[in-house]
């Protein structure tokens, strides 16, 4: 089993993902800064997982809070977690994780709990967002599998898996079920430029499993979509908004496209954290712009003219009429989204 992200007395142990798949390390981060780092630097990625980072970097900072009162201890809560607000600003999961460790907090507060217990209960929240997200993965897993055939080919984009979440995956967490079910499924994995979660996560992830897969570059994906072979599409997401519209990594709107044009069904697996209701449409969804060095730099080797412009939006948005359905942890949503979203939460 893959372990992305663990709690330990000595600090915040995770696979350091930059390193992979060469280089298996599991640094630890000792404080609520140095896991922000790690977010933003990419040590860590993944809507769900930066979602657990996120909680246990604030259960950190207040294991460290050496504040002497309660007024002060609040006001240490507070800076900790809007320096882990600001990492990365695309996936919810960040924000509804700190907003989980907020009502924790505000609960402690409420029922007069000391410093210590306060403490406490920060780091049972964090731990219960991480089991709970496997769960969700696992339950996932279960109503997306039924969509798979057997012997099927399947897509993916970048990485939704166990190193994308708490553990098991998304995306990848419904071919896992499906192979556990007694499918026979192989993947075709986009590369995903320019940070290459697909070559180098993915790949590593599903040959861990012994699960075949085959790497293609993000620009052999329609070529693959339109030569019959590919089954269906999953992908994971950063956040859906209350329409049905998809915000994932970079490319993922293409692969929409070639899908739909192919008549090739085109599956999102995202749990309910990842679901804003608060956004009307995708067009409102914050796009992270990242350091221009991951376009012009290849693995460190400068492949672009030096000054050239560039541009490097880390997500893109897929219209809801190109998503055939929305696997979730309460079950499985399609059109019309905006209801059958909202019922899912209501269940
Ligand atoms: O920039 P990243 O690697 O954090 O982007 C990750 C993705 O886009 C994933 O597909 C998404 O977070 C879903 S992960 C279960």
């Amino acid at each position: 089993m893959i372990r992305t992200i663990e709690w330990t007395d000595e600090g915040v142990v995770m696979i350091d993902q930059r390193r992979l798949p060469t280089h298996e390390l599991y640094p630890i981060f000792k404080t609520h800064d140095e896991v922000a780092v790690a977010i933003e630097d990419m040590v860590v990625r993944g809507a769900p997982a930066i979602g657990v980072a996120a909680a246990m970097g604030i259960a950190l900072g207040m294991k460290n809070s050496d504040a002497p009162s309660l007024d002060e201890f609040d006001r240490d809560f507070h800076r900790v977690c809007e320096r882990l607000l600001v990492t990365r600003p695309t996936a919810v999961n960040l924000f509804w994780a700190v907003e989980r460790m907020r009502w924790a907090f505000k609960h402690g507060r409420r029922e007069g709990a000391s410093i210590d217990e306060i403490r406490k209960q920060l780091v049972g929240e964090a731990l219960d967002i991480h089991r709970e997200d496997v769960e969700s993965n696992h339950r996932m897993g279960s109503f997306g599998a039924e969509l798979i055939p057997d012997n099927a080919t399947v897509l993916t984009h970048c990485n939704a898996g166990s190193l994308a979440t708490a553990g098991f995956g998304t995306a990848l967490g419904v071919i896992y079920a499906a192979v556990e079910a007694g499918k026979k499924v192989r993947v075709y994995a986009d590369e995903t430029r320019p940070f290459l979660q697909g070559a180098r996560l993915t790949a590593w992830e599903l040959a861990k499993e012994n699960i075949p897969v085959t790497v293609i570059t993000d620009s052999m994906a329609g070529h693959f979509l339109k030569s019959g072979e590919v089954d269906c599409v999953i992908v994971g997401a950063d956040r859906v908004a209350a329409n049905g519209d998809v915000a994932n990594k970079i490319g993922t709107y293409m692969v929409a496209i070639a899908a739909h044009e192919n008549n090739v069904p085109f599956y999102v697996a995202a749990p309910l954290s990842t679901v804003d209701l608060s956004l009307n449409s995708g067009d409102q969804i914050p796009i992270e712009s990242r350091a221009d060095e991951e376009v012009t730099h290849f693995r460190g080797q400068q492949v672009a003219p030096e000054g050239v412009k560039v541009a490097n939006p880390a997500f893109d948005v897929t219209p809801h009429r190109y998503v055939s359905a929305i696997i979730t942890d309460a079950g499985v949503a399609r059109e019309p989204y905006d209801t059958s979203l909202k019922a899912l939460f209501e269940r």
